[in-house]
């Protein structure tokens, strides 16, 4: 087959996998009208990032903190010369017919309502990590993207920075033999949030809009921006935070495309006195049944460490029948061990994760229908790892999982821990 020939033949068999008339609109247009729903922290990072791309019209910044609004509206406007409009309410966006894409960066107990309620507008997804606040909406997630037949991308982006892929190659090539176990850490000093009286929100904030669809609860200022992450409600502790990245890494290098078959977890604060929920020390282990073998996958968190361990605060190492490989994702360098830790190769610091390779593979995929690095089938089996890790540490069992179902074996009551309660709210995922 000639280069025109297969080019052409790669182009027509992606799109009729994706044959769907909001990504053959998109394949057609110049450039992909987008909206940013959150940039506040990591959201002003992509907005950032994304005002670089000569190919988007930016149509929409929404935000349910006014001056965060404002603020991306302004950055959008210097970098680029375009100006978006402003929404607190991200059903303005939706509703909005011309919008291809949305790239939503808020906290996490929106990613699902948000995402879910994007596709069924009919817009592509790119959707900060961990995808979900809990394993159901994951689910929920899969099935909204595929029902509307849109692109569902998910934040690790790590899966489009060359660095990681490369050593992902190795290991599948053998270079450390069979790896039968992998092992992600997550070991910092993160900051004491102390204990804070419940408040009125800043002027500037709409809370109501900020909570969305779950239970009401008074506003304190360790919510917002930024530290709801430590907190049930809102997010999924360090494990779901920057854990995430980590065990994606791991779990891809370990070559397991399932859920594990058993799980267990020890975690709680032996350091932080102050109101965040969700432990400072975690310890996780999970086990997986492919195909008559057995790999394991394991995840230690201090998060009260002013040092880094071996060599990366946050790291990955996979143990290979004929040696190891360690390394971290943020300076991008790796060792590789043979038999008595002979040193077969030793990757040199190279850069961190790619947020815009990972930006520009979402936009290759609306556009041709190219894979989704990070699609939201990927990422659901690494979130649902943070999210079975935490509910074996907060109920002190050993589980035994049913990766077909999602359910719990023999356990009711503790699967009804793999959902979340709502309130009744025009954003409550339907399921
Ligand atoms: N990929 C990465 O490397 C990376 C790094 C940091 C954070 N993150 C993720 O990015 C997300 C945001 O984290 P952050 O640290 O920037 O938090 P943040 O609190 O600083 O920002 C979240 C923003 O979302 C806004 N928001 C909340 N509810 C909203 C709603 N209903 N509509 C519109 N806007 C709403 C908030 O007002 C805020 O501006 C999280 O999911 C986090 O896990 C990813």
């Amino acid at each position: 087959m000639n280069t025109s020939t297969r080019r052409q033949f790669v182009r027509s068999s992606a799109l009729a996998t994706f044959a769907a008339p909001a990504i053959l609109k998109a394949a057609t247009a110049d450039k992909i009208n987008l909206a940013f729903i959150g940039p506040g922290g990591m959201g002003s990072n992509h907005v950032k990032s994304m005002c670089q791309r000569k190919d988007v019209i930016f149509s929409w910044v929404c935000d349910a903190d006014a001056k965060r609004a404002a603020a991306a509206a302004k950055t959008i406007q210097e970098l680029t010369g375009q100006t978006p409009k402003i929404a607190s309410d991200m059903r303005q966006v939706f509703d909005d017919k011309a919008v291809q894409a949305v790239l939503m960066a808020t906290p996490d107990h929106w990613h699902a309502p948000g995402a879910i309620l994007a596709a069924n507008s009919g817009k592509h997804v790119y959707v900060e990590k961990p995808c979900s606040h809990n394993l159901r909406e994951g689910r929920l997630m899969i099935e909204a993207a595929a029902k509307n037949k849109v692109c569902m991308q998910v934040g690790t982006q790590s899966r489009s920075t060359a660095s990681i892929s490369q050593i992902i190659e190795k290991l599948r090539s053998g270079i450390i033999g069979d790896v039968l176990v992998a092992k992600a850490w997550n070991s910092q000093l993160r900051k004491n949030h102390g204990h804070q009286p419940a408040t009125e929100p800043p002027a500037e904030l709409h809370y109501e809009l900020w909570l969305g669809p779950v239970p009401k609860v008074p506003f304190k200022r360790t919510y917002h921006p930024a530290h709801w992450r430590w907190f049930h409600h809102f997010g999924a502790g360090d494990f779901g935070n920057d854990g995430v990245h980590d065990i994606d890494i791991a779990r891809w290098g370990l070559g397991v495309e399932q859920h594990p078959d058993r799980i267990i977890g020890q975690g709680s604060k032996l350091f932080f006195d102050d109101d965040q929920e969700w432990p400072d020390t975690l310890y996780c282990g999970f086990e997986y049944d492919i195909a008559g073998k057995t790999k394991q996958l394991i995840y230690e968190q201090r998060d009260w460490s002013p040092y880094v361990q071996e060599g990366h605060e946050n790291g990955c190492a996979w143990y290979g029948t004929e040696g190891m490989v360690i390394g971290g994702k943020q300076k991008g360098s790796w060792q590789i061990y043979g038999r008595n830790n002979k040193l077969i190769e030793d990757i040199k610091p190279t850069s961190g994760p790619d947020l815009a390779a990972h930006h520009a593979n979402f936009f290759d995929a609306i556009r041709t229908g190219a894979k989704l690095n990070a699609d939201i089938t990927i990422n659901h089996l690494s979130t649902a790892l943070c999210h079975l890790g935490n509910i074996a540490a907060r109920t002190r069992q050993a589980l035994v999982f049913d990766p077909a179902k999602e359910q719990f074996i023999g356990n009711a009551d503790t699967s009804k821990l793999l959902k979340r309660e709502y309130r009744e709210h025009w954003a409550t995922p339907v399921g």
